[in-house]
């Protein structure tokens, strides 16, 4: 059976554009600084984010960890939402790995963090009791809290407020393509202001691995050490590389599409008794609803029913669903997924 996959844009498959560059591409070993097809992604990469360098990370979990090890040291805490994918998702890394100590705070309704709060949780570097706060990561969009996109206009105010403290900022920018498309922005106004930013190829861009982290030449030189003490590098994955520059060059301002069909599907479901579309759900790609008491199926049995009809899902919560848009589901996807919601529901 070919499945509705709505669990995440993760799943996306290369596109024919994308394996054909791939079965093209220069490659060389990386690890001299010898593959052109990663060096061009690196230089394209960072030059659409308005940054000095790139480097080239199997995944989000590692572009993020590799920033927040390239700017802290041992003992050093990083400020994050308590709803953030480095916080939740990503293995508590920082610590393991790199001794860092998280301090987590309340997202705003946005997905941002509000500065009084930030404010608030900054440690007094002269008291031996407490950590140095060194760093703020932020995360747009924000997909816990809706897959929601914070303004350019947030990112230079928090920026300005981190640095006038001496703080660095790193965003996890997973998915900073949808919120700029979300807002009709050019990128580069929510990456500008802060120091480094990790963005994924492999979601809603569609590329098969692989991530970017980006931030000034001297921060990546750092980065890329620290990539040596996670592993190291991947020598000929300029054949990976190949499939990001076609995502990078065709795949951005097609994110609309995403959002588009987003909004009709979110419309389908809202109209199905039972089910409680978040307030402003979908912001972006992303569709977050609660079920209402009267639904007596479990978010695990409706899983099971929908699967058998040929819609995947992943349940976000005891009676959340999160349902994810991407390149794959086109709109009979989208009302076949709204036919099966209905009939398992009534
Ligand atoms: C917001 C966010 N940041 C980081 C990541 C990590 O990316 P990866 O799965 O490539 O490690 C994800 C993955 O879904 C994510 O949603």
């Amino acid at each position: 059976m070919e499945y509705i996959d709505l669990r995440s844009d993760t799943v996306t498959q290369p596109t024919p554009a994308m394996r054909e560059a791939m079965a093209r591409a220069v490659v060389g070993d990386d690890v001299y600084g010898d593959d052109p097809t990663i060096n061009q992604l690196q230089e394209l990469a960072a030059f659409k984010l308005g940054k000095e360098a790139g480097l080239f990370v199997p995944s989000g979990t590692m572009g993020n960890l590799a920033a927040i090890l390239a700017h802290c040291q041992r003992g050093d805490e990083v400020i994050m939402g308590q709803h953030s994918h480095t916080f939740l998702h990503e293995g508590g890394g920082i610590s393991t790995l790199g001794g860092v100590h998280s301090c987590q705070l309340r997202e705003q309704a946005d997905g941002s963090l509000a500065l009084g709060e930030i404010e608030a949780a900054i440690r007094n570097p002269e008291d031996d009791h407490e950590p140095l706060t060194r760093l703020i990561e932020i995360e747009n969009t924000q997909n816990a809290c809706g897959g929601v996109w914070q303004t350019p206009e947030y990112t230079r105010q928090l920026a300005d407020f981190a640095h006038a403290r001496g703080l660095i900022v790193h965003m996890d920018g997973a998915r900073v393509f949808n919120a700029a498309v979300a807002q009709g922005i050019d990128v580069r106004a929510l990456t500008g202001p802060v120091d480094s930013v990790t963005f994924c190829l492999s979601k809603g861009l569609a590329a098969p691995v692989g991530s970017v982290l980006c931030g000034s030449t001297e921060f990546i030189k750092k980065a890329r050490k620290i990539r040596k003490h996670l592993g190291g590098g991947m020598r000929q994955a300029g054949i990976l590389a190949a499939a990001g520059i076609v995502a990078l060059e065709t795949m951005v301002e097609r994110l609309a599409e995403d959002h588009a069909r987003a909004r009709t599907l979110a419309e389908g479901l809202g109209e199905i008794p039972g089910i409680r579309l978040d307030p402003g759900s979908p912001a972006t790609n992303m569709i977050f609803f609660t079920l209402a008491d009267s639904i007596k199926l479990t978010p695990a049995q409706i899983e099971k029913k929908l699967a058998e009809r040929g819609v995947l899902t992943s349940a976000s919560g005891p009676r959340r669903f999160r349902l994810v848009t991407h390149v794959w589901i086109d709109n009979a996807g989208a009302d076949k997924t709204v036919a099966a919601f209905r009939e398992i529901l009534q």
